[in-house]
């Protein structure tokens, strides 16, 4: 079948791939432990769920202004402001169908075929495939897992060129929990402000910093408004995944521009999560705080368990919920996994065989362009990782 030459060139987002695969096995009643999913294995606080009860029986159920409701416009612009220290009008500010569409809606109305990307690696998933989908090229820089997966200034420079339109940064990571230490981060505003380049920060993960890091937003730094746009989601810090609220902060022009490109696609978000996402950001933040201290928690345990796997190697995640070990040294007593290696595990088949021979589900580095890691997510009980950590050993231990 003939399809776009558009969609053509992406491929399904291998981390819903993963998780449908471990929904086929525990479908036949197999006990996987699950370390695919990104998204807080908390519920939704109480109080934004009765917001959104409310909006119901309220009636708020009908068509809203496709950019979000003002309200909300303006209390993501005040919480913004508040949490992160920046200066945006409603006018602004757009309402999204979560963090992914402001993203993918940012870089469609900014990027030109043909024009160039900048994305550090490892990345997030969905951006190389979004600005492939909007005509551009993803040009990666490498950051090591020597250097924490640390991003430079000085890298981002080297990547740069009369064809540079944007370049995207996601601090904390997703997928090695690295965050860009701040006067870096001023470094990279100031080079794409000399440039004439936008800088994109994605921040979904902002609020789950450890060792009591203050989040930070680039969108603060003086000068930053015309050179950084920001796109954020409510789904990971509020727990509301499934409630596909997000939003993009940008300059007046841009703001328009997403919102015509939201009238002629999907509309508003729905408008009962719209309602939810008020309270949200107008209520309580100690939900916040709560699943930030248990995410510590669960991270020293995942860190300390993993690295007693032999051969195996990880880098202390700074934020978010994920760890990313480096498995390409370790033993294993899986014969496929030895008959794949040439000396070093292939991270896709340890994956695969995670999944099929031990039940556990983990993301393979390839799909975050840095084969050899695996992605852990521990947005999941302490008694799950204890498990996870178990069957990990196990696998990686001497034939
Ligand atoms: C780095 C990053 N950005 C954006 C998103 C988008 O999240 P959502 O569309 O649920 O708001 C995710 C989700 O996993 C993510 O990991």
């Amino acid at each position: 079948m003939q399809l776009s030459e558009r969609i053509e060139r992406i491929t399904e987002s291998p981390t819903m791939a993963v998780m449908a695969e471990a929904e086929r096995y525990k479908a036949r009643g197999i006990d996987v432990v699950d370390f695919g999913p990104g998204e807080p294995d908390f519920p939704t606080p109480d109080h934004i769920k009765r917001a959104a009860i409310r909006a119901l029986e309220q009636n708020f159920t009908k068509y809203t202004p496709s950019g979000g409701i003002a309200p909300l416009r303006q209390a993501i612009c005040d919480w913004h402001a508040a949490q992160l220290g920046t200066a945006y009008k409603s006018s602004e500010c757009v309402v999204s169908v979560g963090g992914k569409h402001a993203i993918f809606n940012t870089v469609n109305v900014l990027v030109n075929s043909g024009d160039e990307v900048v994305i550090p690696v490892p990345c997030w998933v969905s951006f190389p495939d979004i600005v492939k989908y909007a005509g551009g090229k993803p040009v990666f820089v490498v950051t090591r897992e020597h250097e924490g997966f640390c991003l430079t200034a000085r890298e981002v420079e080297a990547a740069l060129s009369p064809k540079t339109r944007m370049v995207i940064v996601n601090s904390p990571s997703n997928p090695t929990g690295a965050i860009l230490p701040d006067d870096e981060f001023a470094k990279i505003a100031g080079l794409c402000r000399r440039r004439g380049v936008w800088l994109l920060t994605d921040e979904c993960y902002s609020h789950f910093l450890y060792s009591g890091r203050r989040p930070f937003s680039a969108a603060s730094l003086p000068d930053a408004k015309n050179t950084v746009i920001v796109c954020g989601s409510l789904s990971k810090t509020f727990a509301m995944t499934g409630w596909r609220v997000g939003f993009v902060l940008a300059p007046e022009p841009i703001a328009k521009a997403v919102v015509k490109l939201q009238s002629q696609s999907t509309s508003n978000p729905t408008s009962i999560a719209q309602h939810a996402a008020l309270e949200a950001l107008r209520g309580s933040m100690d939900s916040v705080a709560a699943m930030l201290a248990e995410y510590e928690r669960r991270r020293s345990r995942v860190l300390a368990g993993l690295r007693a796997i032999p051969g195996l190697t990880c880098t202390e995640p700074q934020g978010a919920f994920y760890a990313f070990p480096n498995i390409s040294a370790c033993p294993t007593r899986d014969t496929e996994c030895l008959a794949a290696s040439n000396g070093r595990l292939d991270s896709a088949v340890v994956a695969r065989r995670l999944l099929e021979s031990s039940h556990v589900a983990v993301v393979p580095g390839e799909a975050f362009g840095a084969p050899g890691f695996l992605r852990l997510s521990y947005a999941t009980s302490i008694e799950r990782i204890e498990e996870g950590l178990r069957r990990l050993t196990d696998f990686f231990s001497s034939p």
